[in-house]
């Protein structure tokens, strides 16, 4: 596998290839990669002659400096993870390489962008769609793989390439849980034992929820959630809302969407978890 640091760099490696025929795979991450990566990687790398790992902690989509300071930066632990999947490149650009003067464009595919993680962190989804726009435009990938835990990210990607009418597909991939059930994240790592304990609540009850849904109302299911995790220790929930899978609107009844998925972000201590679940698909 091969690191490199330079867009111009890539594109040479990536123009020989692609004229060998050679599909190429693109697997957007900020790194610190986790069992999670690993499967999409995995992925990319069964399904196209050439796989692209990018390694870019992405300073645009983060609202909060501290959080941008504290993300985990592993990236030769990366790089031999990218390895063991059988990644070709890791493209692990500097800031100034991505962003060599400041982005100003912006993003707004309205109303999946304004609800949840967008009414709570004002331009995340601008900076997201700002990063993954330049890595598609640099790398030019047919395929790009995206974890179904940032639910609607996905949403919001899928979205922009419908529009910016990209030539590429974009491939959803299943959460990846521990054995316990937690989702796996590179922010786990920054969870004290006695948090990595308090924070399996989140994946239990969206587990409980399921079963629960099958026989109470939508906003039975909701304050059921709601209940146990203010009932869980050290948990401090943001947000869970049900909603139309496509759409991402809040749905009253079961019968209003073929596709309902309970989304949640909770504070663990001071650790900003999301996960979610499906409940009809
Ligand atoms: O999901 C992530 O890790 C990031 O939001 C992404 C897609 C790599 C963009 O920085």
């Amino acid at each position: 596998m091969k690191v490199v640091h330079t867009i111009k760099d890539l594109q040479a490696e990536l123009t020989v290839l692609r004229a060998q025929g050679k599909k190429v795979g693109l697997v957007p991450t900020m790194g610190a990669l986790h069992a999670g990566h690993a499967s999409l990687v995995k992925r990319s790398v069964s399904e196209n002659g050439v796989t692209v790992v990018s390694v870019f902690v992405n300073p645009t989509q983060f609202n909060d400096k501290n959080d941008l300071e504290k993300y985990p930066r592993t990236l030769d632990a990366d790089c031999r993870l990218l390895e063991e999947c059988g990644a070709d490149f890791a493209f692990a650009p500097s800031v100034s390489e991505m962003y060599p003067e400041p982005d100003t464009r912006q993003f707004s595919y309205a109303p999946l962008d304004t609800v949840m993680e967008g009414a709570f962190r004002p331009g995340h989804f601008n900076g997201v769609c700002q990063i993954v726009s330049k890595l598609f435009d640099a790398v030019l990938p047919d395929r790009a793989y995206f974890g179904e835990k940032d639910f609607q990210q996905l949403a919001i990607i899928r979205e922009m390439v419908r529009q910016l009418k990209y030539n590429l597909e974009i491939v959803g991939c299943s959460i990846v849980r521990e054995e316990d059930g937690l989702a796996l994240s590179s922010r786990n790592t920054r969870l004290s034992a006695e948090e990595r304990e308090n924070a399996l609540n989140i994946s239990q009850t969206l587990f409980k929820s399921r079963n629960f849904a099958a026989t109470h109302t939508v906003s039975e299911t909701q304050k059921m959630v709601e209940d146990a995790i203010e009932a869980a220790p050290g948990l401090r929930m943001e947000y869970f809302e049900i909603v139309d899978g496509n759409t991402l609107q809040k749905i009253s009844n079961w019968e209003d969407t073929s596709y309902a998925v309970g989304c949640i972000t909770v504070f663990c201590g001071e650790v900003r978890l999301i996960d979610n679940i499906k409940y009809k698909e």
